[in-house]
């Protein structure tokens, strides 16, 4: 009696816990999103970069973007040439010194990007905040080859390298961009992985399922397990942000869930 009574305890836990999902306002083909500060930006597979406000999407300036990002440094994104771009003004003003594929403004005032040699690079918060349009900065090399890099304000950032592997650096200087080393954190294979503000994880699986790393504290940024966060569809990119977690599935829906 007392092993069904814990067992239905566990049970109304793990559903109380569980993620509500719903779609998002509607927007075709999307390939990547981003959201920080209560703001939520995508990318299309047409290489359109969107922001969220209400129930539609507003296009964000005049080019064409294929991943963008939004944080305390501000809304960033690169394009299919890799050229970076900081939203300025109301539109997109290009950035010199790297050729970025992937870029990230959820750190604390620094962005973090992935360079086309692989290597990940930072821009020190000064810079990137205060850049303009106008000027040539010089980004850090963060001594790793990764594919994709997302910092939190909080508890450093995570990266996955080309063989999907997972990797944690505990601390950056949001100042020097000076990071402790990275360490591999064991788990699924992950095709991209993401910060958010205040310090939480999530990742996308190379088999499409959304991963959460638990157990993350001020002591053990690395955290203790992966928990799967079950979705209907197979996902492809994910960002979360204030308590909503935002997926995109391989056919290019977007849902948004929370719990
Ligand atoms: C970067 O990684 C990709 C695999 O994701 C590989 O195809 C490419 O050759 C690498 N580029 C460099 C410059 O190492």
């Amino acid at each position: 009696m007392k092993a069904v009574a814990a067992f239905l305890l566990v049970l109304y836990l793990a559903v109380s816990h569980a993620w509500k999902c719903k779609e998002a306002p509607r927007l075709y083909g999307v390939q990547q999103i981003d959201a920080g500060l209560g703001q939520v930006v995508v990318a299309t597979r047409h290489g359109r970069p969107y922001q969220l406000s209400g129930k539609y999407w507003y296009s964000l300036g005049t080019f064409s973007l294929t991943h963008v990002t939004v944080g305390p440094a501000g809304t960033w994104g690169c394009d299919r040439s890799n050229k970076v771009y900081k939203f300025v003004a109301g539109n997109w003003k290009q950035i010199n010194g790297e050729s970025l594929h992937q870029v990230d403004a959820g750190g604390d005032g620094q962005v973090v990007g992935v360079a086309t040699s692989n290597y990940s690079c930072c821009l020190k918060d000064h810079v990137a905040c205060s850049f303009y349009g106008k000027g040539s900065v010089s980004w850090i090399a963060l001594a790793k080859k990764v594919k994709y890099i997302s910092c939190g304000k909080k508890y450093g950032c995570w990266a996955v390298n080309t063989l999907n592997q997972i990797f944690v650096t505990k601390n950056i200087v949001p100042s020097t961009c000076a990071i402790e080393s990275w360490t591999n954190v064991r788990g699924p294979k992950m095709t991209m992985i993401e910060v958010s503000g205040d310090g939480k994880v999530f990742g996308v699986g190379t088999n499409g399922k959304v991963y959460q790393r638990t157990g993350i504290t001020k002591s053990n940024r690395a955290g203790k397990r992966w928990v799967t966060i079950p979705m209907c569809m197979p996902i492809s990119h994910l960002t979360y942000d204030l308590h909503h977690l935002w997926v995109v599935t391989t056919s290019g829906w977007l849902l948004q869930c929370t719990h």
